[in-house]
């Protein structure tokens, strides 16, 4: 019962009073009789409608504006996506397309959309969670899971809550505050089973109570990411042998050669493989990540020549097995003593190459490029 609601003695001796009074009134003043049952009657009305709203907005309910939802329109997102996160275009058409779909499918009890991205590690799959989500909500940010930080059945408390605790759960608390958000479950892999099946019914979009609060939490407005490494080699042979058969097999693939769940993969509207970028792929995150090294310091890079992304492609390609995830560092090694003499010499747009002879990354005068 909640601390609120009346002892049911105090409703008996409130009638008992209340009927005394009114029989009082019938024998001295009937008049007032039906003024009296009137604002009662308005009342009654206004505390049943005080209830339904506490006891809606105790559940969450009302908080996902399915209807503009509905609205919303993605236009060039994907182009915008596309410019970030290179050499995965297949994979972000399929994405937009599929969260456009969502959106104008949106209801209670489903949720916008819910992808496993496989790959080996250093592909793109959290940095293109967290571009979509940029191009999706820019002024919200995503609800990222490190989910190996979960690999006890009891975790599963940390992300819904737990029963008379003060705080939310990391999950539940995040979606009662905006319930249209994206939700990044990282590295899936590396978490408890036990606290995968208790995120079934959010992945499904459905509602999930926090139990710190009793609030429900409705899902149907989120867009799910999960990434993980375990099945990619599964996957890129699946691809390699029958491309067209990829979609609608990846699945069969993980549960029969990878050990993973039905019951999970059957929560995800996608299953996508992240591979191995080319070098001309990354050459490309070469550029970008070059260009924002240097417009890190207030310094635009007006050139850059083909010798150094060669260079930058050969670094890179030293720590093959980690994707691009070394990239950065390997530029920033180039970068630095370049850097540090833009600096001193003042300048705001740079040229750069690369110097064979002495193995390093140069500056070059405007006359110097081919
Ligand atoms: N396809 C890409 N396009 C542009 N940048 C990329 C791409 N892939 C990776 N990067 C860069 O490398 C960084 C690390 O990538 P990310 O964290 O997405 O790798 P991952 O595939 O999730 O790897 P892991 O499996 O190890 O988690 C990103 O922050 C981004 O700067
Ligand atoms: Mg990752």
């Amino acid at each position: 019962m909640k601390a609120n609601t009346p002892h049911p003695l105090f409703i008996m001796m409130a009638v008992v009073a209340l009927g005394g009074a009114l029989l009082t009134v019938k024998q001295r003043a009937p008049e007032f009789l039906p003024w009296i049952f009137v604002l009662a009657a308005i009342g009654m009305i206004y505390r049943v409608w005080a209830v339904q709203s506490e006891d809606a907005a105790a559940r969450g309910e009302g908080q996902v504006d399915h209807e503009a939802l509905r609205r919303m329109r993605l236009g060039d997102y994907g182009s915008w996506i596309k410019e970030n996160v290179r050499g995965q275009d297949p994979t972000v058409d399929l994405i937009v397309h599929a969260i456009q779909r969502g959106l104008e499918l949106a209801r209670p009890g489903r949720s916008l959309g819910s992808f496993l991205l496989v790959g080996p590690t250093g592909t793109g799959k959290t940095f293109l969670a967290q571009m979509t989500a940029m191009a999706l909500w820019p002024e919200k940010e995503p609800v990222v899971l490190r989910m190996n930080q979960f690999k006890d059945p009891q975790d599963l408390q940390g992300l819904l809550g737990v029963l008379g605790g003060a705080d939310t759960g990391s999950l539940t608390g995040a979606l009662l505050e905006d319930p249209c958000r994206v939700v990044l479950l990282d590295e899936i892999d590396k978490c408890h089973p036990d606290v995968l099946h208790g995120l079934f019914e959010a992945l499904d979009g459905g509602r999930v109570r926090d139990r710190s609060s009793s609030k429900m939490v409705d899902f149907s407005g989120c867009v799910f990411f999960a990434t993980c490494n375990a099945g990619a080699e599964r996957l890129r042979a699946l691809k390699a042998a029958a491309p067209a058969a990829f979609a609608a097999k990846a699945r069969d693939t993980l549960i029969k050669d990878a050990g993973y769940e039905k019951a999970f993969l059957a929560r995800f509207s996608e299953i996508v493989l992240m591979d191995a970028l080319a070098p001309l792929h990354v050459a490309e995150i070469a550029c970008l990540q070059i260009a924002k090294q240097w417009r890190e310091q207030g310094i635009e890079v007006g050139y850059l020549s083909p010798e150094l992304l060669a260079k930058a492609v050969a670094l890179n390609s030293e720590f093959g097995e980690y994707g691009v995830r070394q990239l950065a560092r390997c530029l920033r090694r180039l970068m630095d003593p370049l850097l540090e003499q833009a600096r001193r010499q003042g300048t705001k747009v740079v040229s750069l190459g690369f110097d064979p002879a002495k193995g390093a990354a140069v500056l070059m005068l405007p006359s110097e490029r081919a």
